[in-house]
């Protein structure tokens, strides 16, 4: 497949500036990135990173605070349920959501998703392909518990916003690029980042 895709959404939960760095390293990469943010995720990104909440299309550009050249980020509206990443047959390496709110976690442990995000992850559960994600909440009741027991079994992986400590972190960039590591490890995608135990020369 060329250039690769890769599904990514956004929602509702703390933490939107996890998906702002993944998103940022995802841009590294030889990728074309399909985008999806939940409304909840735009009313994160006006109380986190003080974006102005405007109704209409996001703007990728304005979230990320610089120019992103043609053709690397594919936007969709969360309701357009008829968009490509909706359907199965829509070839991608993958899919993360990042951070991924209890409320879409839930819905894709009870496979009743009516957004586009939790439709194209359940498809991407379906076809088997990797769907990633990163949950920020604490602490956890018993229905967030089996809500990730569910999505487990049926082939997602669970990768909670907690960073590691041991590649010693002096910035809260670094502290989060340690997860977009992982996701981007799990997605099977090479990258750079460093961070990695006993790569702990590898500073940035
Ligand atoms: C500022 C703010 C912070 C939130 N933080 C979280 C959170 O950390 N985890 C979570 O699961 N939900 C959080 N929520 C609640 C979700 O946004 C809410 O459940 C929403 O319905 C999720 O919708 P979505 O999954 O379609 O984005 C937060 C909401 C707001 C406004």
């Amino acid at each position: 497949m060329n250039p690769a895709r890769v599904i990514m959404g956004i929602t509702g939960a703390s933490g939107v500036i996890y998906g702002k760095v993944l998103l940022e390293e995802l841009l590294k990469l030889d990728l074309e990135i399909h985008l999806i943010v939940s409304q909840a995720a735009r009313l994160v990104m006006q109380e986190e990173l003080g974006m102005p909440f405007v109704t209409g299309a996001f703007d990728p550009e304005a979230f990320l605070g610089r120019r992103i050249p043609r053709g690397r980020v594919i936007l969709y509206d969360d309701t357009d349920l008829a968009a490509g990443p909706a359907s199965g047959t829509f070839r991608s390496r993958g899919m993360v959501i990042c951070p991924c709110s209890m409320k879409t976690l839930a819905t894709l442990a009870s496979g009743t998703g009516s957004s586009l995000i939790t439709r194209a992850a359940d498809a991407c559960l379906k076809e088997r392909r990797r769907l990633v994600l990163v949950p920020r909440e604490t602490p956890l009741n018993l229905i967030h518990l089996r809500a990730m027991v569910a999505v487990t079994e049926a082939g997602a992986i669970v990768l909670p916003a907690s960073p590691g400590f041991y590649h010693r972190p002096e910035t809260i960039d670094q502290l989060i690029r340690h997860i977009a590591l992982k996701v981007l490890d799990i997605l099977g995608l090479e990258h750079d980042i460093p961070f990695r135990w006993k790569d702990l020369g590898e500073r940035d």
